[in-house]
């Protein structure tokens, strides 16, 4: 099976690494990489895991064009807004019959309902596991493991940064000086008002709802609050009650949210740590189910995306 990838920074290159070190198993070929600044690869045979870049393809249209992949994997910068540029590469991929992966979450969050349809009218799969859990198995575990379920609702803790700043507040550190701390750990965004604002947490809810509840809803129909309001004194001031804050991702019938809640130490929301996130789904024939992720990294994002790459040869 051929593979394009479109984009080839963290993830591009660990899911590059994991598919070199599954290879014998699992021989999907790697034969086109396009990028903004890198330039573009193509190789008739295989790309490795350290391609040699060529000059840039004039666009993406003459990247699919020459490249004429089984499987498209989109995996450019997020517009948690309006989804772009990804919206345009997923769309010009399944005009050309190609099946997509992507682990950005811009294109779930604002256009999920639309793109399912012209997946469905051009015959072709669209996954895109690693888009809130940073590869946990939600969306396949939901797909493949829970027929006849209704999901009421969900209750999520999935952005590191912001536990990593609300940490440091509680050590008696600035909002600049935790976000600091988790530039330095490479956790939090280049730009980390996006995580700062709620944003990605806001985008992980609307793509989980799209999703798992066919909301038909987009980023900026969650109600958003960040944590910038927050200061240490506050922070300090909880923990001397045993408490703390949590940015936390809902969704409730039509109510949709991610916010700052006060939470007790003791509290399942406040007990995860670091880049590990966590997800209850509520739901009318199982309860709630939950998932939790310890520490994952940008080589679990980049398995969420090849397990999304093995269920299509599966289907296909
Ligand atoms: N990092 C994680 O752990 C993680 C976890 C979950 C989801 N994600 C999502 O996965 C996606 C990729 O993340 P990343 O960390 O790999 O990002 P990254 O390191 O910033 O890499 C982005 C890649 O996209 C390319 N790119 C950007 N705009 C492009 C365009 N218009 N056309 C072609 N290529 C373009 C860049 O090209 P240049 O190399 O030339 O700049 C770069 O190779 C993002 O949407 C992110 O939100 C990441």
């Amino acid at each position: 099976m051929k593979l394009a990838l479109i984009g080839f920074g963290n993830v591009g290159r660990a899911f590059a690494r994991l598919l070199e070190a599954k290879r014998s198993a699992y021989p999907f070929r790697v034969t086109a990489i396009h990028t903004a600044r890198h330039g573009t690869a193509y190789s008739e045979k295989r790309l490795g895991p350290e391609p040699e870049f060529g000059p840039a393809a004039a666009s993406v249209d003459e990247f699919l064009d020459r490249a004429r992949a089984d499987v498209v994997i989109e995996l450019t910068t997020l517009n948690a807004e309006t989804g772009e540029p990804a919206l345009t590469h997923i769309r010009k991929a399944f005009e050309r019959g190609s099946h997509v992966v992507t682990a950005n979450k811009g294109p779930v969050a604002v256009a999920w309902p639309a793109l399912c349809e012209e997946a469905r009218m051009a015959g072709v799969e669209f996954r895109f596991e690693s888009t809130c859990m940073d590869g946990a198995p939600v969306f396949n575990m939901v797909r493949n493991n829970l027929p006849g379920v209704q999901i009421l609702g969900f209750t999520g803790v999935l952005n590191s940064t912001t536990k990593m700043v609300i940490g440091a507040m509680r050590r008696g550190l600035s909002l600049d000086e935790g976000i600091a701390e988790a530039q330095a750990a490479g956790i939090a965004e280049a730009d980390p008002a996006h995580d700062i604002d709620g944003w990605d947490s806001a985008a992980k809810t609307a793509a989980l709802a799209n999703v798992l509840m066919n909301a038909r809803i987009t980023t900026m129909d969650v109600q958003r609050t960040g944590i910038g309001g927050l200061t240490p004194e506050y922070v300090q001031g909880l923990a001397e009650r045993g408490k703390t804050v949590v940015l936390v991702s809902r969704a409730r019938g039509t109510e949709y949210s991610a916010g700052p809640e006060e939470v007790d130490d003791t509290d399942l929301l406040a007990s995860i740590e670091g880049t590990s996130n966590l997800l209850l789904i509520h739901t009318d024939l199982m309860g709630t189910l939950g998932m939790v992720s310890i520490s994952p990294g940008v080589e679990q994002t980049a398995y969420g995306v090849f397990s999304d790459v093995v269920d299509i040869a599966r289907t296909i």
